[in-house]
C-alpha cells in the first residue's frame, strides 16, 4: 500500500468570522473545528498528518501540539491561497516521500473517516492523479464549482471568478481532495495568482492536471452536512446545531432519554450511561460523565462533571465535580470546582460550594454556602449556614465529622473543626473547635429589654401596638 499523508488547512486569516480568535479555533460540540478535523485525520492511521498555520499561528500551535502532538507543523509565507498552504505543507514532508495526500480544510468539521475512506478507495480504485469530494446545495453561494463537460469533471471554478452562468452551477467543491504526491507537487509549482482574489489556489491544480492528460474526477455525496464550510458565525452555529442533533440522536439510539433534542446541548466528549434521563434546557460540557439511570434537567449545565448512578440533578450549575450514585442535587444549585458529594448524599436549594467534600449520605439542604470543607459521613448541616472560610488574605478549611448535626443560621469561622456526632445550636458562631458528641451553642444568653420599643420608638406602629396590649 503506498504512502499516506494528510495536510489540513488552517493558515488562512477566517476575515469573516470578524473575531479575535482564529475561524479553526472557534468551538463546536465543545472542541475547536480544527481539533475535530485533526481528531478525524490522525484516525486514518496516515503516515503523516501537517497543519497549516499562518494567521495567529502561535496560538493554534499551542492547541495543535498540545491536544494533538503527532502533528507537524508548516508554515505558509505571504504568498496567500490554499495552494500556496499545500505547497508548504509538502515541503515538511520527509525527502522521498511518495504515495498520496489527503487535504482536508480545518474549516469543515464534520467530514467523517467513512466519506473520506471512500474517497481513498475510488482514487486507488479508478487510478486517479486527483480525486475530490463535492455535493449539490440548494444555495451553493461562496463555494467553488464544479465545472463538468457532460458529465465528465473539467475543473472548479471560485465563486469569485465565475461567470453568471457558472454561478447558477449547484454542485460544489467541498475542499476535499486527494493527490498523487508528484503530480500534485509539480502541479502547484505552474498554479498563477492570476485570479480575482489575487491567491495561489489549489482548486486549479485540478484543471492543471487534466490538462496534462492525468485523471481527476469530483465524487457528489449526499449528506451534504458532512462537507459544509464554516465562514461565518452564522453558518458556524447551522453546524453546530447540525452535529449536537446527531450526538443526541446518537445518546438515544444507545438508551438514553433525551426529552427535547433541540434544548439538549451534548458535548462530543460527554458520555451517557444506560437509561440516563436528560430535561429539557440541559448543557453538558466538556469531560461529563453520566451515569446509568441518574436523572439530569430541566435547564442545568455541567461541566466536566461526573454524575453517578441513578443520581438526580435538577435545575443546577456545576463546574469540575463529582455527584455520586444516588444522591441529589438541587433545584438552584451551584457546585463549585472541587465539589465532591457522596453517595446518597444531599445539596439543596440555593446551597453553593467550592472545594467540598461532602461524605455519603451527608445533606446541605437549604440556603448555605459550603467552602474549601469537608463533611464526613451521614451529617446534616442546619438552613442557612455558612462556612467562612475566607480572612480577607487566605482561605482557612473546616472540618466536620461524621454524624454532625448543626443548627439553622450557623457561620462556621474557619479553619475550625466539628468532631464525630457533635451538636450545635441554631444561630452559633462557631469559633472554637468542638469535640466529639458536645453541643456548641454561644454563651450569652437572649437579654429582653423591657419596654424598649415603646421608650426608644414612641408613637411608631410598633410602639402603638405594643402599648395597647400591655394595657389590657
Ligand atoms: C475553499 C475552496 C472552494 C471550496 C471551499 C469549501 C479554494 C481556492 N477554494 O474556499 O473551492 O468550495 O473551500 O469549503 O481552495 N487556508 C490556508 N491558507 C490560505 C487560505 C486558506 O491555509 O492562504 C485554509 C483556511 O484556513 C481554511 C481552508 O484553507 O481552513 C479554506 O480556506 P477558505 O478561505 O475558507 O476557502 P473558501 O473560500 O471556503
Ligand atoms: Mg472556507
Amino acid at each position: 500500500m503506498s504512502k499516506l499523508a494528510v495536510v489540513v488547512l488552517a493558515a488562512g486569516e477566517g476575515t469573516r468570522m470578524k473575531s479575535k480568535t482564529p475561524k479553526v479555533l472557534h468551538e463546536i460540540a465543545g472542541m475547536p473545528m480544527l481539533g475535530h478535523v485533526l481528531a478525524t485525520a490522525h484516525s486514518l492511521g496516515a503516515d503523516h498528518v501537517i497543519t497549516v498555520l499562518r494567521h495567529e499561528k502561535s496560538l493554534i500551535e499551542e492547541y495543535v501540539l498540545t491536544h494533538f502532538p503527532r502533528t507537524l507543523i508548516a508554515e505558509q509565507d505571504e504568498v496567500p491561497g490554499t495552494g500556496r498552504a499545500v505547497e508548504a505543507a509538502l515541503e515538511s514532508l520527509p525527502s522521498g516521500f511518495d504515495g498520496n495526500v489527503l487535504i482536508l480544510s480545518g474549516d469543515v468539521p464534520l467530514l467523517n473517516v467513512e466519506s473520506i475512506s471512500e474517497l481513498l478507495e475510488i482514487h486507488r480504485d479508478l487510478g486517479n492523479a486527483g480525486t475530490l469530494i463535492s455535493t449539490v446545495l440548494e444555495d451553493p453561494s461562496g463555494y467553488g464549482r464544479i465545472v463538468r463537460s457532460r458529465e465528465d469533471f473539467i475543473g472548479i471554478v471560485e465563486q469569485k471568478d465565475a461567470t453568471e452562468e457558472q454561478r447558477a452551477i449547484q454542485e460544489v467543491n467541498a475542499g476535499v481532495y486527494v493527490f498523487d504526491f508528484k503530480l500534485l507537487k509539480s502541479s502547484l509549482g505552474k498554479v498563477g495568482l492570476n485570479n480575482a482574489q489575487g491567491e495561489k489556489y489549489l482548486t486549479d491544480v485540478a484543471g492543471l492536471l487534466l490538462e496534462a492528460g492525468s485523471k481527476v474526477s469530483a465524487h457528489p455525496i449526499s449528506d451534504k452536512w458532512l462537507v459544509t464550510g464554516v465562514n461565518d458565525r452564522a453558518q458556524l452555529s447551522e453546524v453546530a446545531a447540525e452535529l449536537n442533533a446527531r450526538i443526541v440522536r446518537g445518546w438515544q439510539l444507545a438508551g438514553v432519554t433525551v426529552r427535547e433534542p433541540h434544548s439538549t446541548w451534548i458535548d462530543i466528549t460527554v458520555s451517557l450511561g444506560a437509561d440516563a434521563q436528560i430535561e429539557p434546557s440541559t448543557r453538558l460540557h466538556g469531560l461529563t460523565r453520566i451515569g446509568a439511570g441518574a436523572v439530569v434537567g430541566p435547564d442545568t449545565t455541567l461541566v466536566d462533571v461526573e454524575v453517578g448512578e441513578n443520581a438526580r440533578v435538577v435545575r443546577t450549575h456545576a463546574d469540575s465535580s463529582r455527584i455520586a450514585a444516588g444522591a441529589n442535587v438541587g433545584p438552584f444549585s451551584y457546585l463549585r470546582p472541587g465539589t465532591e458529594l457522596g453517595a446518597d448524599g444531599k445539596i439543596g436549594a440555593f446551597v453553593e460550594t467550592k472545594n467540598a467534600k461532602i461524605g455519603a449520605g451527608s445533606k446541605v439542604p437549604h440556603l448555605s454556602y459550603v467552602g474549601d470543607a469537608q463533611i464526613g459521613e451521614q451529617s446534616n448541616i442546619g438552613a442557612g449556614t455558612i462556612f467562612a472560610n475566607y480572612d480577607g488574605e487566605k482561605k482557612h478549611r473546616t472540618e466536620i465529622g461524621s454524624g454532625v448535626r448543626t443548627g439553622s443560621a450557623n457561620v462556621f469561622v474557619a479553619p475550625i473543626k466539628i468532631g464525630d456526632g457533635a451538636y450545635t445550636a441554631a444561630g452559633t458562631v462557631v469559633r472554637k473547635d468542638v469535640e466529639p458528641g458536645d453541643l456548641a451553642l454561644n454563651p450569652k444568653p437572649q437579654q429582653n429589654l423591657a419596654g424598649w420599643v415603646i421608650e426608644r420608638r414612641p408613637g411608631s406602629v410598633s410602639a402603638e401596638l405594643a402599648k395597647k396590649k400591655l394595657e389590657k
